[in-house]
């Protein structure tokens, strides 16, 4: 990924952790910065602090709607060139005790952290590759993908299936030129 390449980014799930870091970074790079999540109160004091921010609420849990949120955001800002995706959850939880987690819990999770990423690539993948210029798309991975960590047995499964898959599904696009693929 270079900086350099990127003028307009849209980082999803921006309100707090590396999303909200990664906002503050491009926005202090003087990049158009578009932060989406779904915490409105905290993008509301995003924006109050980051000049010239674009705000959007997308739950990329809501896989009904994504696509066409993603769409209207591209459609306001045709110089989008950049999408990271950082929503995650990761639920503590133990097979031995099924009481400790729930069905919801367990769907939530998957959606979050792999098929709403699936989706995202599926939609902006066609939208960027037209592009001029260099385009990136950052999916994000860990290395506990590594590690059968018990207490994190879907956040662990989520994590390879990302990184064996939809990241090399990526990397084929680089021959053609981009979205760049990371971690
Ligand atoms: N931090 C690390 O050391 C580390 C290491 C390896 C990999 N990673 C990966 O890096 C990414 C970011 O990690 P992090 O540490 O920054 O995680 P985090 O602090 O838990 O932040 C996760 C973000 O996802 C957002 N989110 C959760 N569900 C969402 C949804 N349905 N729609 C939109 N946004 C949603 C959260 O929003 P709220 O503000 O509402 O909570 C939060 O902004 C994750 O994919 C994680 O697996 C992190």
């Amino acid at each position: 990924m270079a900086v350099k390449n990127i003028d307009t980014i849209l980082i999803l799930g921006a309100t707090s952790g590396l999303g909200e870091a990664f906002t503050h970074y491009f926005h202090s790079q003087g990049k158009k910065v578009l932060a989406a999540g779904c915490n409105v109160d905290k993008l509301a004091s995003l924006k109050s602090e980051l000049k010239g921010l674009e705000t959007f609420r997308i739950d990329v849990e809501d896989i009904a709607n994504l696509d066409t949120n993603l769409k209207n955001v591209i459609k306001e800002f045709p110089g989008l060139d950049s999408v990271f995706v950082f929503p995650s959850i990761m639920n503590f939880f133990s097979f031995k005790d099924p009481g400790s987690s729930t069905e919801k819990d367990i769907s939530s999770e998957v959606t979050t952290n792999l098929t709403a990423p699936i989706l995202i690539a599926r939609t902006v993948v066609p939208l960027l590759l037209p592009l001029n210029r260099p385009a990136t798309l950052i999916t994000v991975s860990s290395g506990l993908r590594y590690i059968p960590v018990p207490i994190y047995p879907v956040y662990v499964t989520t994590k390879a299936g990302i990184r064996s898959s939809l990241e090399k599904c990526l990397i084929y696009y680089e021959g053609e030129k981009s979205p760049e693929k990371g971690e």
